[in-house]
């Protein structure tokens, strides 16, 4: 590559950076299937093919870039293109980024793979537009059924069939690949990390080892709307009410438990200042350790809600919306990745991956990039173009021993 990996690395990032930005925040909205995601898919496509590389959507709409004939015992690398809402330009992307320069650097070293290799962009893996996190990897491996995916629906009511098909991708045909999964052979991806472990270790780079059991869970209180200025308070039947309750309730039952909950996203009706609302729908996202703390945890919370809802007269219903188990990733393939790395650290997540869901699947396994800050999900998301790149030639050897 002309100009070597970092101006490489820069041009990609500024062709990728204006797209799907938000003015007032800063923050991207890259939201699966809309204007912003064919863009950022596009210049996915024009990566590939700069490379020579063959690019289609699998069944899924997941894309991939192949280097060499697609095949059995492939090495594939990727991550996705889609943010939540107002997120960073690193969560995603920089595997993608990581992805083709280390491409550049293995052709530069003159590498001729033995396997094929493979760069992958996930769909929807936030679940910023239909709720479900790691969409596309969970129809490849098959783990969400393909009508209950085609009938999920956004914040407009748009289902993911109409919007597949708006996009020029079929919706009849989502659901588990077997032949595609069963051409790869390893999977590895890398991302920035989503805290500051790799600050604590002083490394530009580490050894993703596993991934905290989390979901997510759908709370509807329905109440009773009412006038805000003649309804007696102990006449209320006011859901607003027991969702705040139910807030603290997880705060501490999270806290007590050395887990993690957060609402971070609510809907509220008729949501009218001089109202008291009908219903408020409030997601929980939860995260522990292990997964007997987490169901321990979901059902406290759960507890405490309906408790509180029978004080307020308020109905309580909880709908799991994903749910991803505790992931360890392949030991053989760290092993085999630690030592072409030359004593990387290793370190766990709390932050969910496509590389997770495929880990059911197929050997895989992660690559970290050190965040000074930490913040992620957030416009302030930042890693040091240092260590993005010190990510590139980490990816670049792990690749290296795996394809030869
Ligand atoms: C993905 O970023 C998640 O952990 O929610
Ligand atoms: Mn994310
Ligand atoms: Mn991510």
């Amino acid at each position: 590559m002309p100009g070597g990996t970092a101006a490489s690395f820069r041009a990609m990032f500024a062709a990728l950076e204006p797209i799907g930005r938000d003015r007032a925040s800063g923050g991207y909205r890259r939201f699966s299937w809309t204007g912003a995601d064919l863009a950022c898919r596009a210049w996915f496509a024009e990566q590939a093919a700069t490379r020579g590389m063959d690019c289609a959507p699998d069944r899924n709409g997941n894309l991939w870039a192949w280097w060499g004939e697609p095949g059995p015992d492939a090495v594939v690398t990727g991550s996705h293109l889609d943010s939540v809402p107002d997120g960073g330009a690193y969560d995603g992307p920089l595997g993608l980024l990581a992805a083709f320069c280390a491409v550049d650097e293995l052709r530069d070293r003159g590498v001729r793979p033995a396997r094929p290799l493979a760069v992958a962009a996930f769909t929807e893996e936030e679940g910023g537009r239909f709720g479900v996190a790691c969409l596309g990897s969970r129809l490849l491996t098959g783990a969400i059924e393909p009508d209950r995916a085609r009938a999920l629906t956004d914040a407009d009511g748009i289902s993911l069939a109409e919007a597949m098909r708006a996009a020029g991708q079929d919706p009849d045909a989502i659901g588990a690949d077997p032949a595609l999964l069963a051409t790869i052979g390893a999977f590895v991806e890398l991302h920035i990390e989503q805290g500051r472990g790799l600050v604590d270790l002083d490394a530009a780079v580490g050894l993703g080892t596993g991934i905290w059991p989390h979901g997510r869970w759908r709370y509807h209180f329905a109440g009773e709307a009412n006038h805000a200025g003649t309804t007696r308070l102990a006449d209320r039947r006011d859901p607003m009410l027991t969702f705040a309750n139910t807030v603290l309730a997880a705060r501490k039952k999270a806290r007590l438990a050395g887990a993690l909950a957060t609402f971070g996203r609510i809907a509220v009706l008729p949501n009218g200042t001089n109202a008291v609302p009908s219903t408020v729908d409030g997601w929980l996202d939860a995260r522990a350790p292990a997964e007997e703390q987490l169901a321990a945890l979901v059902a406290d919370i759960t507890r405490a809600a309906g408790e509180r809802g029978d004080r307020d007269g308020v109905r309580v219903v909880v709908t799991p919306e994903s749910i991803t188990p505790a992931v360890a990733f392949d030991r053989a393939l760290l092993d085999r990745l630690g030592a072409a790395l030359r004593g990387v650290p290793e370190l766990a997540t709390g932050a969910g991956h496509d590389a997770g869901i495929l880990s059911a699947a197929v050997p895989t396994a992660m690559i970290f990039v050190r965040n000074h800050t930490g913040i992620s999900h957030s416009p302030a998301e930042h890693a040091d173009e240092a260590d993005c790149l010190a990510g590139v030639h980490a990816l670049a050897d792990a690749l290296d021993t795996l394809l030869t």
